[in-house]
C-alpha cells in the first residue's frame, strides 16, 4: 500500500495483542466490548497528542500554579451506526464531556453501498475536533459518506479511528479525503468477495450487540 501522509498505523505490542483477542470467534460479546473500548483509548491517548489546551490557575496546598488543561469542548464524537458506538465509552474515557453525535449508516449487502439513514449532531460541532468512529475499514465507503455529512456540517478537523482498516479502504478514504487523519490501529490483508475484512474479526456489529 501506498504511503499516506495523514494514515497512522498504530504499531504497538499492547494494541496488538487486544487485537489479537478481539479476532478470536471465542472471544465474548463482553470480553469483545471491553476490547474494542480498551483499543480506542489506547489510539485517542496517542493521536491527541495536538488536542488543544488552555492555562489555568490552581491552588495547591502550597502555592497558586499555573497548569495546562484541555480545552472545553475541544473534541466531539461521531459513531457511524451501529459498530461505531461500541467505541464511544472508549473516547470519553479520555474526553468525558465530550458531546456526541449519531451517524446511522449500513452497507447494502449485495452492492456494498452505504446508506445513511440516521445524522443527528451537536450544534457547534464545526468548531471542534470531530472524532469519527467505525471499527472497520472495508471498502471505505461508509466513512467516505461519513465525512461527506461532517463536511457540510462545516467541520474542518475531522479524525477517523478505526479498530482494522483493509488497504482498499484506506486508499480510498486517503484519496477522497486527503485532508482528514485517519488512526488505524491494525492494517489487514484486503477484503474477501463478499467485502469482508481477513483475516479481520468477523461482523464487528454483530459481535458488539449479539446480533448473531
Ligand atoms: C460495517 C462497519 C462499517 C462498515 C464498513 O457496518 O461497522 O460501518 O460496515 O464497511 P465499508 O468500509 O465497506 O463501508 P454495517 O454496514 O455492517 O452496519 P452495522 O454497524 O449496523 O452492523
Ligand atoms: N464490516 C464488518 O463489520 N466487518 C468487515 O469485515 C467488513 C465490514
Amino acid at each position: 500500500m501506498k504511503n499516506y501522509p495523514n494514515v497512522t498505523i498504530f504499531d504497538h505490542p499492547l494494541i496488538r495483542h487486544k487485537v489479537a483477542i478481539l479476532r478470536d470467534e471465542k472471544t465474548s460479546m463482553k470480553e469483545f466490548r471491553e476490547l474494542v473500548e480498551e483499543i480506542t483509548t489506547l489510539m485517542v491517548y496517542e493521536a491527541f497528542k495536538d488536542v488543544p489546551t488552555k492555562k489555568v490557575m490552581v491552588k495547591t496546598p502550597l502555592e497558586t500554579t499555573e497548569q495546562t488543561m484541555v480545552e472545553d469542548d475541544a473534541v466531539s464524537i461521531v459513531p457511524i451506526l451501529r459498530a461505531g458506538l461500541g467505541m464511544v465509552n472508549g473516547v470519553h474515557t479520555l474526553f468525558p464531556t465530550a458531546r456526541v453525535g449519531h451517524i446511522g449508516m449500513y452497507r447494502d449487502e449485495e452492492t456494498l453501498d452505504p446508506h445513511e439513514y440516521y445524522c443527528k449532531l451537536p450544534d457547534g460541532i464545526e468548531n471542534s475536533i470531530a472524532i469519527l468512529l467505525d471499527p472497520m475499514l472495508a471498502t471505505g465507503g461508509s466513512a467516505v459518506a461519513a465525512i461527506e455529512f461532517l463536511k457540510k456540517r462545516g467541520c474542518k478537523d475531522i479524525r477517523l479511528m478505526n479498530i482494522i482498516g483493509a488497504p482498499e479502504g484506506i486508499e480510498v478514504v486517503a484519496n477522497a479525503h486527503p485532508d482528514v487523519k485517519v488512526y488505524i490501529s491494525t492494517l489487514d490483508r484486503n477484503l474477501n468477495e463478499n467485502g469482508y475484512i481477513v483475516p479481520g474479526l468477523g461482523d464487528a456489529g454483530d459481535r458488539l450487540f449479539g446480533t448473531k
